[in-house]
């Protein structure tokens, strides 16, 4: 039986990983994580325009001079701290690069005023709702058909009182 390379879970040192603002020259290894990762992958100019107007918050993980991860965070007017997107590149999964980009994007949300942290999640992505639960984020609404194939999205709160007692 052949195993292809996406298959093969690399082992990664958390401490060789940096976590740094996205760059333009990051956008490819980004759209190819968010290929990767999505069905309904955000279009390239989403990530450009993002990129420009929230440059603090659109950070990547990088290892051995590679991208493979990325968060995409914006502080909305109503001082909700908005994780829009996060992947972790499949071969990299279960390194706790997924919790060290969300850990930085969290912290400088906070810097810039957020109170809660807000999220959707697709209600079949079990994983990725265990991960946030584990960060202190609690399922407050069932959006209906939110995504164009009509999954359910949950909206999930981090409130950051809770964050900085944690
Ligand atoms: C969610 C995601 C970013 C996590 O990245 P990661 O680097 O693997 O995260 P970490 O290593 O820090 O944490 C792994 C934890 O995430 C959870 N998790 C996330 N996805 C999981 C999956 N597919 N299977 C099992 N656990 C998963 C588990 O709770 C796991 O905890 P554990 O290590 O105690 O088992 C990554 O799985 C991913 O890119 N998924 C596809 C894109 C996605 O669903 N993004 C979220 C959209 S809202």
């Amino acid at each position: 039986m052949s195993v292809s390379a996406r298959e093969v879970k690399a082992k990664v040192p958390l401490a060789l990983v940096t976590i740094r603002p996205a760059r333009l020259f990051d956008i490819n290894e980004i759209m190819r994580i968010e290929r990767e990762s999505f069905r309904e992958a955000y279009p390239r100019g989403i990530f450009l325009v993002f990129l420009e107007n929230n440059p603090d918050t659109f950070l990547v993980a990088e290892y051995n001079g590679k991208v493979v991860g990325y968060v995409m965070a914006y502080l909305r007017p109503d001082l909700e701290g908005h994780i829009m997107s996060i992947a972790v590149d499949s071969a990299y999964r279960g390194n706790g690069i997924g919790s060290a980009l969300l850990t930085e994007a969290i912290e400088r949300l906070i810097e810039r005023g957020a109170r809660y942290i807000g999220l959707e999640v697709r209600v079949s992505n079990e994983g990725a709702i265990r991960l946030y639960e584990r960060f202190g984020f609690k399922k407050v609404k069932r959006i209906i058909g939110y995504y164009s194939d009509g999954e359910d999205a949950y909206y999930m709160l981090l409130p950051v009182e809770e964050w900085r007692g944690s």
